[in-house]
């Protein structure tokens, strides 16, 4: 992800029902590049360049040795074309490069389509953060993994 891609980024996250973030705390996580792991999928044309939409992307941040997953999403045409496994597997592949040892998230306790992709991703349940999320206000489930 570049700062070329903020608009589209911020795009998808207001089409995908996300907590917002907005343009503004992308840029500030992205300009802290030492400890931050963000990318896009997008498609490339046939001379492997650039063309087209940004189809999704991921925002992660590593913390110590671990690896947090803050943001995931893929435009809603895109989606069950394993954009989003590919885009955690990407970021779980760098972390771990980086000396990650550990990976964590937090998904609204109602996602079931975010957690089947991170269950699909050895990702499972350690624990619930009451009323972590508001508008609407609702539990997160912690889910983590090793690296
Ligand atoms: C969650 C999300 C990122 C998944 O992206 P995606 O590109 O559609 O996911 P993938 O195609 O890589 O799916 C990989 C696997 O995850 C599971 N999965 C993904 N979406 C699912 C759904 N709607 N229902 C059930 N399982 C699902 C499946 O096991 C799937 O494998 P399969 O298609 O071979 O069965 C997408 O639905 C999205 O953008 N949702 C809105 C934003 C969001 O909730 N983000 C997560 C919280 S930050």
């Amino acid at each position: 992800m570049t700062e070329h891609d903020l608009l589209e980024v911020v795009e998808i996250e207001e089409a995908s029902g996300l907590s917002l973030w907005g343009w503004e705390a992308y840029h500030s996580e992205l300009m802290q590049r030492s400890d931050t792991l963000m990318f896009v999928a997008r498609n490339l044309n046939k001379n492997n360049l650039r063309s087209g939409r940004i189809a999704g992307f991921i925002a992660s941040r590593l913390v110590a040795d671990e690896l947090h997953v803050n943001n995931v999403a893929v435009r809603n045409e895109f989606r069950r074309l394993g954009i989003g496994r590919a885009l955690l597997e990407t970021v779980i592949k760098e972390g771990a490069r980086r000396g990650s040892r550990h990976a964590f998230l937090e998904v609204r306790a109602s996602n079931r389509a975010a957690q089947a992709l991170y269950g699909r991703c050895g990702f499972s349940g350690a624990g619930l953060r009451k009323n972590y999320y508001s508008d609407p206000r609702e539990d997160a489930l912690v889910m983590s993994r090793e690296v």
